[in-house]
């Protein structure tokens, strides 16, 4: 029987959450059940036997709020089948140094629970929806982790979830 799998994404725009909805679809055609919600919108993983956590990156770590909804769950994630991804601007360039870095980015939750699966996704970062210091800071720098642009790579992001999707869903 399939499983029902739980796609948990936080973000403060809407790159992550765009993710989300294209994982959910691919894991769908596999012939998934899938629901997908925001961290601040989940009470309860009880009914979902797999869980996806998708994250934005602030500050060299994961958000706050995704954190916080894994330690909630922390129980209930060890029994049940996971993968995490982030999508972050460090990941704009698929380097060894970059994986390295946003690999760090996803221990936190690879503590609570071994993945079968993590996901290293560049974002997307729009100066003109952050707030005045943060576009003031950022465009001293527009080549590290806070460039301007959209760098996700769907075809990528479409080989991930090829690879851990049946190890979600069987
Ligand atoms: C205030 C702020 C701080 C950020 N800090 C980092 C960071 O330290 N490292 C990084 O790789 N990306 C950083 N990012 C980039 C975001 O993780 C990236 O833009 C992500 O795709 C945003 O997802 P969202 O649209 O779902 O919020 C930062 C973005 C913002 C707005």
């Amino acid at each position: 029987m399939n499983k029902k799998i739980l796609i948990a994404w936080a973000g403060n725009y809407d790159s992550t959450k765009e993710i989300a909805q294209f994982i959910a679809g691919i894991i769908h055609g596999m012939g998934g059940s899938v629901g997908i919600r925001s961290v601040d919108e989940i009470r309860t993983i009880t009914p979902y036997d797999s869980v996806i956590i998708g994250s934005a990156a602030r500050m060299d770590k994961l958000l706050g709020k995704t954190l916080r909804f894994a330690r909630r769950h922390a129980d209930e994630l060890r029994r049940k089948t996971t993968a995490y991804f982030v999508s972050c601007i460090t990941m704009k360039e698929d380097t060894p140094e970059n994986r390295e870095k946003a690999t760090g980015f996803l221990q936190p939750l690879c503590l609570i629970k071994e993945p079968v699966g993590i996901g290293l996704f560049g974002g997307k970062l729009e100066y003109n929806k952050i707030g005045y210091l943060w576009k003031t800071l950022s465009r001293q720098d527009n080549t590290g982790p806070m460039a301007e642009g959209d760098f996700r790579d769907w075809a990528k992001i479409r080989d991930w979830v090829t690879e851990v999707g049946p190890k979600l869903i069987q």
